[in-house]
């Protein structure tokens, strides 16, 4: 087949490396791409959140599907433009897209669906959030409405601190107010075709820069896939009561979702709830889903695509389990350091059972630089955590990279 990736992380070259690992002749072409993916496939310097740029080169190339990694081309209209076209494309039109770009959205989708999620507020000026912070009670949790690239979303015990939150925030538009969730946070993805689900297996993310949670929140640090402790029916619950309740309530309102709906959830005491949806893979939970993943992937994506999951079996995995630990540039997440080299791959990938999976790399000269804050992924399966673990550290520890930081706990809790 012929597919077009856009985007240039760490969970495109994990898509794009998944699509090649089915030896199936594929071409495919990356847009833009970065170092990594360039080593493995094409790649082709177009803007991916242009809708015109995107369809001229797919039609151009007789592409027979486009797979939209990041959200920014699903807000731009990307996928409306290639479907008006007639070209394959996993991933939703812009007005499904605001699951994830509007948390208003998003939980007035819930809300006619009825999925369970934690009450919330909105609030548009400071006297109504303030009345939300102190009704809820600490720890407080206050969110920008809208797209607030990771720092939107403040989860505090001190009262001062959310109420200094919500007065920035709302110098940008309204907030909301949350009920604050307890319990440990899942990743589970499903592809969607608008009417049918099928699930892919459950992953944690990291999503603070520091071992213990300590420290901002991220883009996600680190993430392990299967999760051992949850418990039975997990996915089949989700489906039921998450995942085809929001899928149906956007088919009603004519905005079908086709694409990966990603289900960020907290499984507190009294059941699961959704924390937020995102609508595409996420980053970097999709590194240690996807090289799990038995069946083809281009088979499931085309599927989604065209609307034909209704007629395929639940994709399996493997029983190998993995861990991925994102290294990132020193000053990361407020000023990453760009521009240093980075040494050592080829002694990481000589480890078994180690892939990486590039992020903001380029080339220069004949070095290999950090271009942006989130630089690699390094990858490790293995029979067991204590195994994909100790395999994923000793790759880290053969990279270079000046003022490089990375988590050391990743999957920590499940390796014992
Ligand atoms: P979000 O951008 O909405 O995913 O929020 C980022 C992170 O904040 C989540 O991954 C959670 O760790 C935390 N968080 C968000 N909402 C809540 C909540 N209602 N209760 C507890 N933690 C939350
Ligand atoms: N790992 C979180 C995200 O992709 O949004």
């Amino acid at each position: 087949m012929r597919i077009l990736v856009l985007g240039s992380g760490a969970r495109e070259h994990a898509i794009v490396t998944a699509l090649l690992s089915e030896n199936a002749g594929h071409e495919i072409t990356a847009a833009p791409g970065n170092a990594g993916i360039a080593a493995d496939v094409s790649v082709i310097a177009l803007d991916p959140t242009n809708p015109g740029v995107v369809t001229e080169f797919a039609l151009d190339n007789d592409i027979e599907l486009v797979v939209i990694g990041p959200e920014a081309p699903l807000v731009a209209g990307v996928a409306d433009k290639l479907r008006q076209r007639g070209i394959a494309v996993f991933g939703p039109g812009k007005a499904a897209a605001a699951l994830e770009g509007s948390k208003n959205f998003a939980k007035r989708i819930m809300d006619e669906a009825g999925v369970p999620t934690g009450r919330a507020v909105r609030a548009g000026n400071l006297g109504e959030a303030i009345t939300a912070i102190d009704e809820f009670g600490a720890p407080y949790v206050v969110k920008a409405d809208g797209l607030a690239a990771g720092k939107g979303v403040l989860v505090t015990p001190d009262r001062d601190a959310a109420i200094a939150h919500a007065t920035y925030w709302l110098g940008h538009g309204s907030v909301l107010v949350e009920e604050f969730l307890d319990g440990p946070e899942v990743s589970l993805f499903l592809l969607s075709d608008g009417h049918n689900v099928l699930p892919l297996s459950p992953a944690q993310d990291y999503k603070r820069l520091g071992d213990d949670d300590d420290g901002p929140n991220t883009g996600g640090m680190g993430a392990y896939s299967p999760l051992p402790w949850l418990p039975a029916g997990f996915v089949d619950e989700v489906i039921e009561t998450i995942a085809l309740p929001t899928i149906r309530q956007l088919a009603t309102e004519q905005t079908p979702f086709i694409g990966l709906l990603y289900c960020g959830l907290i499984v507190t005491d009294s059941g699961i709830r959704v924390i937020e949806f995102n609508a595409r893979f996420g980053d970097p939970e999709t590194q240690v889903v996807l090289p799990r993943l038995v069946t083809p992937l281009s088979g499931l994506l085309f599927a989604a695509a065209v609307g034909g999951l209704g007629e395929l079996e639940r994709p399996e995995f493997s029983d190998d389990v993995a861990v991925t630990v994102v290294l990132a540039s020193e000053g990361y997440p407020e000023t990453p350091i760009t521009g240093r080299t980075i040494t050592g791959l080829d002694t990481a990938l000589a480890i078994h059972g180690v892939s990486i999976a590039h992020a903001a790399t380029a080339h220069s000269g004949d070095h290999l630089v950090a271009t942006g804050g989130r630089v690699l992924s390094v990858v490790a399966t293995g029979g067991d955590f204590t195994e994909a673990r100790s395999r994923a550290y000793r790759a880290l520890e053969a990279i270079d990279l000046e003022g490089g930081q990375y988590r050391t706990d990743i999957a920590a809790r499940v390796a014992q």
